[in-house]
């Protein structure tokens, strides 16, 4: 099932690279082999210490910025973090919220809930990443992202929720440290389930519209059958969005 618009490509660069320079050039050579005529979104979300740099590089309709993260309040005594506004103001268009990688070392619902909120004021479109770390043959995992879904959305105006691009990032699909890949039924039976669970919560017309990304080991080779099989409006990239050219190969999967 190809669900048929525009995808929205989102490349989660992670600490990486460990420099501007390669920053810069890395994200150049993207810009440059931007496929013709993709009618989609791709978003990079550098290390937020480059965004002034590749913002400088310009943005475009088809290709543009966004963060990993962001702090839980707005301004005052937080030694080390850097608020929506000034991130958005840096450049940022979309900020990854509640990636796995920051939940393990201790993010909750309730500050997901709070960076959530603080997207929306400062301008910035949540991805809001969702998804469980053991596939357990009750099919726990339901309802474990049900938990994840509701603790960042149940407090926020219904209008809002179709305006939050959700990911899920099954986590044990992650990483050097994958154990697997998953599969495109996998992907669709829990987005299908995300829209289903969020229709539930908020309404149908809430989710009019709304994204479902799939993240997790996505490359070259899985990126279409992610999209046309796995019910994703998009795709939410670590590894692969490092090399340019497997990232524009993922951005040419697309359509
Ligand atoms: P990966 O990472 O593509 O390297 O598995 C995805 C992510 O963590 O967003």
């Amino acid at each position: 099932m190809n669900t048929g618009h525009a995808k929205l490509i989102i490349g989660n660069w992670k600490m990486n690279p460990s420099g501007g320079k390669d920053a810069v050039a890395l994200y150049k050579e993207i810009k440059k082999g931007m496929p013709k005529g993709f009618p989609g979104k791709a978003v990079i979300c550098p290390p937020a210490l480059y965004l002034p740099l590749l913002s400088k590089e310009g943005a475009t309709k088809k290709l543009s910025l966004g963060v990993q993260d962001i702090f839980s309040e707005s301004e005052g005594a937080h030694t080390g973090k850097l608020s929506a506004k000034m991130l958005s103001d840096a450049g940022a268009e979309y900020a990854i919220i509640g990636h796995s990688e920051v939940r393990a070392l201790g993010e909750s619902d309730e500050t997901i809930a709070k960076k959530i909120t603080l997207a929306f004021k400062a301008g910035l479109i949540p991805v809001l990443c969702v998804g469980e770390s053991v596939r357990d043959d009750a099919h726990e995992y339901f309802a474990y992202v049900g938990r994840q879904l509701e603790g960042a959305l149940g407090g926020i105006p219904k209008v809002l929720v179709k305006k939050v691009v959700i990911a899920y990032e099954p986590v044990w699909a992650i990483g050097k440290l994958a154990v697997r890949q998953a599969s495109p039924e996998e992907s669709l039976e829990m987005a299908l389930f995300i829209r289903k669970f969020l229709a539930d919560m908020a309404g149908q017309k809430a989710i009019e519209g709304l994204q479902v990304l799939y993240g997790g080991s996505v490359d070259h080779k899985n990126a279409r059958t992610f999209l046309e099989d796995g019910g994703a409006d998009g795709l939410l990239v670590g590894r692969a969005s490092l090399n340019a050219k497997t990232f524009i190969k993922i951005l040419e999967q697309s359509f």
